[in-house]
């Protein structure tokens, strides 16, 4: 990976950063997702970056453009995400902002589905994707130093995203408020709640560079 600066805070640190949605074929010209521009994430690897930090940057295939000065790992899927954040590590610090999708199709066609002329529909089987993010939370060797997830919650922000960083191990969950009455969802901007291990913590909206700003100060101050 490419060297940040040499006198940041964060310079001499490795993170890694998954970002974007993922892709699960259904075949080859078909998937499933979920919604995500992978903005939220490319801000956070920037920001880091300026911090000094040597970053690795696993992405999806998102709409927005990788950041500079950072190592790109693309991926499309779920199964390729986690194989490429086992590959990435070790790491002191871990930033899990991809939108990896909870399911793959499980009997994904390797060729094009046709439709029979009958109307006979195609059933879908799905099976669970890993969690990366529990994965690397509870990693017994080689645990990054920090640990943060993501969470997009509708409802019950603070109480969903907390039982969310118990359940996986995570250090800090940064919740974003995504129920529609907030216009979120795909903005340039993001309300975001932070769990640690202290209780949380309410942001105000702002936009995602500078939610990603304060999160990388913030990551710097625990380091
Ligand atoms: N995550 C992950 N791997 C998955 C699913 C989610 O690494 N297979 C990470 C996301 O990158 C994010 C966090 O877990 O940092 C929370 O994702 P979210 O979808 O909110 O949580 P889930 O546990 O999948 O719960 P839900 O049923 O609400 O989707
Ligand atoms: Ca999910």
């Amino acid at each position: 990976a490419l060297p940040g600066p040499v006198n940041g805070p964060l310079s001499g640190r490795h993170v890694i950063v998954t970002s974007g949605p993922t892709h699960e074929p259904i075949d080859p010209v078909r998937y499933i997702a979920n919604r995500s521009s992978g903005a939220q994430g490319t801000a956070v690897a920037a920001a880091l970056r300026d911090l000094g930090a040597r970053v690795s940057f696993v992405t999806g295939p998102a709409d927005v453009p990788a950041p500079a000065g950072v190592e790109v790992i693309r991926v499309q899927t779920a199964a390729e995400m986690r194989q490429a954040v086992e590959k990435a590590l070790p790491a002191d610090i871990a930033v899990m902002a991809a939108a990896v999708a909870d399911w793959r199709v499980a009997n994904a066609s390797d060729r094009k589905i046709k439709k029979d002329g009958k109307g006979n529909l195609p059933v879908l089987e799905f099976a669970e994707n890993p969690d990366i993010l529990a994965w690397v939370s509870q990693l017994s060797e080689g645990r990054p130093e920090l640990v943060v997830g993501f969470a997009a919650e509708t409802n019950d922000v603070v109480g969903n995203a907390t039982a969310k960083r118990a359940r996986k191990g995570a250090d800090w969950i940064v919740a974003n408020d995504v129920s529609p009455a907030t216009g979120i969802m795909g903005g340039t901007e993001n309300a975001i709640t932070l769990i640690t291990a202290d209780g949380s913590e309410i942001w105000p909206r702002m936009p995602k560079e500078q939610v990603a700003q304060r999160l990388a100060d913030r990551i710097a101050r625990a380091m």
